[in-house]
């Protein structure tokens, strides 16, 4: 038995350094005959051999050869696809090619042979959409400041996106989120703070938070707004929560986002929801302050990117939290004119019409 398998062991690396060798169809059918040919091949002698062992041997060292067969028989197969796709070698002799196919003209039911030299297909791979790109980037830096994710319904209730965000029924600073209603009390949502009214009324302060998401609001598109977008919205409810938190940590934010050298102005604004409110502007990265006619900053030089403030007291009492202990601040962001900047692109619309041509340029990073 020893002997046999040193055998097959020598025959076997016989196999492998013609194998490496066999650089043509020729040489491949050589190397069959040569361990598979019927009279002389390699394997057929050693089932030849099997025949003078002791019966008690026969069927382990039949079994050696066996594997030994298959093992040649499936070399050659590889091999010869790699050659010849489509044409088998190994069990029987290779099949003759067709003429036709030789010429290189298709012909149902034979082989084609590709030229070899053509550069492979190339298989497209995906990637991800720009805006997935950039709130990963966002959430990146939160998530590195301690805060987590939520998510939240985009139809909501006028409960959630206005009532316990205090604004009362009919109160006109409802009109500044020009609102797409479904039926009755639903709509969807106009902005994402409805999901921090949702996370304060099921958790407990400390509270830290990001909810990033789509938002609709019914807008006429130009190149800064449309009626769908994203949004991402922060909180932070903790004891002794202040203003400077808000400031810095903003700040903070927008730097790692944009570079150490962005400029950043806070402008007191309002909102129903936080008391004291402030608008927080970077300068126009698309002309730099410096084309009164600019399109997306309208020559003013500075672009608006988020709301932001002091949560409101009343807002606090609406989800059960003592805002005698407690006190938080909140911001909105829109996604899509952020990544605008940060990729100077100079039309939202871009960001949702699809074309490849746009959404390629933006790479698998
Ligand atoms: N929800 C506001 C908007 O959509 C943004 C905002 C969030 C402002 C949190 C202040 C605090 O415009």
């Amino acid at each position: 038995m020893a002997t046999l398998k040193d055998r097959i062991d020598g025959l076997r690396k016989t196999f492998e350094e013609s194998a490496l060798e066999a650089a043509d169809a020729k040489a491949l059918e050589e190397l069959r005959t040569a361990f598979l040919g019927r009279k002389r091949g390699h394997v057929t002698l050693l089932f030849e051999d099997l025949k003078s062992v002791p019966a008690e041997e026969k069927g382990g060292a039949g079994q050696l050869i066996n594997e030994f067969k298959e093992f040649v028989q499936g070399q050659l197969r590889t091999i010869g696809e790699k050659l010849e796709p489509g044409v088998r070698y190994g069990a029987g002799s290779i099949r003759t090619k067709s003429k036709f196919a030789a010429a290189g003209t298709v012909v149902p039911g034979t082989v084609v042979h590709p030229d070899l030299t053509l550069p492979g297909r190339k298989r497209y791979v995906g990637m991800r959409h720009p805006l997935t790109l950039f709130e990963e980037e966002i959430e990146r830096i939160f998530l590195g400041m301690g805060f987590t994710i939520e998510d939240g319904p985009e139809i909501e209730t006028d409960y959630y996106n206005f009532e316990s965000l205090n604004f009362p029924p009919h109160h006109p600073a409802r009109d500044k989120w020009d609102t797409l209603f479904i039926k009755g009390d639903l709509l969807l949502r106009t902005h994402t703070s409805p999901v921090q009214v949702r996370v304060m009324e099921r958790s407990k302060p400390p509270i830290r938070i990001i909810c990033p998401g789509r938002v609709f609001r019914r807008e006429t598109p130009d190149p800064t707004h449309l009626p769908m977008f994203m949004q991402v919205e922060g909180l932070v409810i903790d004891e002794g929560v202040t203003f400077a938190n808000l400031k810095g940590t903003l700040e903070y934010f927008i730097k790692a986002l944009f570079g150490e050298k962005i400029k950043v102005r806070f402008r007191p604004s309002f909102f129903p929801f936080t008391e004291p409110s402030a608008e927080v502007d970077i300068e126009c990265l698309v002309c730099s302050g410096k084309d009164p006619s600019c399109r997306v900053c309208a020559g003013t030089g500075w672009k608006e990117i988020l709301g932001s403030g002091m949560v409101d007291p009343q807002v606090l009492k609406n989800v059960n939290i003592d805002p005698e202990k407690y006190s938080g601040w909140a911001f909105g962001l829109g996604i899509d004119r952020t990544a605008m900047f940060a990729f100077g692109i100079p039309e939202m619309r871009y960001f949702y019409e699809n074309d490849l041509r746009f959404l390629r340029q933006f790479g698998a990073k």
